[in-house]
């Protein structure tokens, strides 16, 4: 029999940037290719772009002249962490990675959470499979708009004004994503995160407009929750959570918030969706650069592991993104973790580790 004909093609920017950053991404493509050569029916381009602090030190530009369009011609891209000691950080994060979610529309932010086989929750009462949530982080306005200014520079009454966006588009079509996003999942049950007791346009509007999405998806239920007593709920009551939905700023702290609960920070994947697929959609683990263990070997890979299977479930791979995980997953379970999950590992340990894992997952499959 001859091999078969047509495999599927995707094209992969690579972007490390700053601090571990390139060490996961490395790390990553290492996972992908053995991933891809194993799997053999579809096949993975990578093409790598050094855009970091680096090298806007040295030109003035984080993403050089013609770049975004460039990237445009991926499927997906493959992002590491931006930001240095020496460069300050609205200036690295505006200039890389908002830089890419901003024009390209990657207005659904997408962070599952869960608590991994062989892993330890810092609450006592919760083990593998009580806490499994989805935070779907609104990416594209709220109060990461970047509307605002600075007058009287640098005199007593100097004054400074972050405005928060909230268009009846921009939310409407983020939390008709999390109804959807819900709605695939086993539970069907969606946590609208709000603070329209304090703030009372934006939030009011982002509620009315919650309520009215709603009807058009009778089999998801749903609650409605204050921020502050969020991070209550979370602590006290993780089964009763599964999908979330919440503002830029708000699900950026409380996605910080569950990757603790669920162990580390160093597990945590993010999609940055452009749900209409009309830009590729940008792909990256949680954390930042971690300046205080970059070159030492010591990174967790594993955030960068789950972020790649996010990818190939958005590239329509998901058997090949199940595997994946399950691979990384019997890797946790079996002892082979890296210091921030209390164990001795390092990155390179644990991903060969994950590669030697799928190798016996396929050798399985095929018998
Ligand atoms: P951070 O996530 O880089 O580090 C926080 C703590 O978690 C550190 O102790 C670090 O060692 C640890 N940690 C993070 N990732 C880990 C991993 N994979 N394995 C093991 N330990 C890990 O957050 P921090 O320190 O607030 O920010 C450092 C820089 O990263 C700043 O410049 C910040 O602006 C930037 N940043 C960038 C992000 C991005 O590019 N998406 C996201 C968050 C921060
Ligand atoms: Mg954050």
């Amino acid at each position: 029999m001859s091999p078969i004909a047509t495999q599927r093609i995707h094209s992969i920017a690579t972007i490390g940037a700053d601090g571990i950053g390139p060490e996961v991404v490395n790390a990553g493509v290492q996972v992908l290719r053995q991933l891809a050569k194993l799997d053999g029916t579809f096949d993975l381009e990578f093409k790598d772009y050094d855009w970091s602090s680096e090298l806007y030190k040295k030109t003035g530009q984080y993403i050089p002249d013609g770049g975004l369009e460039e990237l445009r011609k991926h499927d997906a891209i493959l992002f590491g962490a931006v930001g240095a000691p020496d460069v300050p950080d609205h200036i690295s994060l505006w200039g890389l990675r908002l830089a890419i979610c901003q024009p390209f529309q990657q207005f659904a932010n997408v962070r599952p959470t869960k608590i991994f086989r062989g892993t330890e929750s810092p609450l006592r009462k919760a083990e593998h499979g009580d806490l499994d949530w989805v935070i779907v982080r609104e990416n594209s306005e709220g109060e990461y708009a970047g509307q605002g200014g600075r007058s009287h520079r640098g005199q007593p009454w100097e004054v400074a004004t972050e405005v928060a966006i909230f268009t009846r588009h921009g939310v409407e079509r983020l939390i008709r994503f999390a109804f959807e996003t819900a709605q695939k999942r086993p539970r069907k049950f969606l946590t609208v995160v709000t603070k329209s007791n304090a703030q009372r346009n934006g939030m009011v509007l982002w509620d009315e407009v919650a309520s009215e999405v709603a009807k058009d998806f009778p089999d998801v239920k749903w609650d409605k929750m204050l921020v502050d007593a969020m991070t209550c709920r979370m602590v006290l009551d993780p089964k009763s959570l599964d999908t979330i939905v919440a503002t830029n700023l708000h699900a950026d702290i409380l996605s910080d918030l569950a990757a603790a609960l669920a162990g580390s920070i160093g597990i945590a994947p993010t999609s940055n969706l452009d749900p209409t697929r009309k830009n590729p959609s940008m792909f990256e683990p949680i954390h930042g650069s971690a300046f205080d263990i970059t070159g030492k070997g010591v990174a967790n890979p594993v955030a960068t592991f789950w972020t790649a299977s996010e990818m190939l479930v958005w590239l329509g791979e998901e058997e090949a993104a199940k595997k994946l995980m399950e691979s990384v997953e019997a890797v946790t379970e079996r002892g082979v973790r890296t210091r921030d999950l209390g164990g001795k590992a390092g990155t390179q340990e644990v991903t060969d580790a994950v590669c030697a894992e799928l190798e016996k997952a396929f050798k399985g499959s095929r018998k």
